[in-house]
């Protein structure tokens, strides 16, 4: 599939990069596309070009630009689309990192009134930018993914399983708020025993 990307940081060009690997055609839209000049793997376009190329769109700035980025890709672009969500919304405070909305509200919701006549999937956002297409690393891990939309769901399973996740589907777009904290979690244990990577599996009884 013809996928645009919207941001073009970290977690923008590990997507590009499985994504072509695994077959799809993929362009990272930037606000300045002078960044990625020596960054080959995928065509560097402006924000709007992005969103007209992608049949599905992933949204991977900063949390606190969402809003300005779809603004500047113009958010008609967005409509009737699949939006991968892969945001965060981290912020450090007193040094320590925090989530700036949560419990009542989402960055996924958030996102998903922004683009109301889009269909938002939250995916990506529990595993680090090295992990988003290799979840081989850490073994057996689970994607959990939530979102309005059963078919834009089974169209985001679909590139979930293509990198060889498991999927877990948490049902609504309100449930990002809980796949929002749950990066808490990682981070607050990757900073306390210094590990890089990490990864949740949900287990069944
Ligand atoms: N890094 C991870 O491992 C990870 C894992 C899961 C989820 N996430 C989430 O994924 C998102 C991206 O993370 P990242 O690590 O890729 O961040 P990053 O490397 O800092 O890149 C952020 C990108 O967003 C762009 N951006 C910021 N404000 C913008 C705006 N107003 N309009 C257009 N583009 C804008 C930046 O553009 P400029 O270069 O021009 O500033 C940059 O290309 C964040 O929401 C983060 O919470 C990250």
């Amino acid at each position: 599939m013809k996928i645009g990307i919207i941001g073009a940081g970290n977690v923008a060009k590990a997507l590009a990069k499985g994504l072509i690997q695994t077959g799809h055609e993929v362009q990272i839209g930037a606000r300045d596309t002078s960044k990625l000049m020596s960054w080959t793997i995928a065509p560097s376009v402006t924000l709007k070009e992005a969103a007209q190329f992608g049949q599905i769109l992933i949204l991977a700035p900063n949390f606190a630009g969402v809003e300005d980025a779809i603004q500047s890709a113009d958010p008609t672009l967005f409509v009737d689309k699949v939006i991968i969500d892969v945001t965060n919304p981290i912020a450090i405070e007193n040094g320590k990192f925090t989530l700036t909305i949560g419990t009542n509200d989402s960055a996924g919701e958030y996102i998903q009134r922004l683009l109301p006549n889009s269909h938002v999937v939250k995916a990506f956002n529990t595993v680090g930018a090295a992990l988003m297409t290799q979840p081989e690393i850490v073994g057996g891990a689970d994607m959990f993914i939530a979102g309005n939309s059963e078919i834009a769901k089974n169209t985001v399973t679909t590139i979930l399983q293509s990198f060889g996740w498991r999927v877990r589907d948490l049902g609504g777009i309100e449930n990002s708020r809980w796949l929002e904290a749950l990066v808490m979690v990682g981070i607050a244990y990757g900073m306390k025993h210094q590990v890089q990577h990490n990864a949740f599996q949900l287990k069944t009884a």
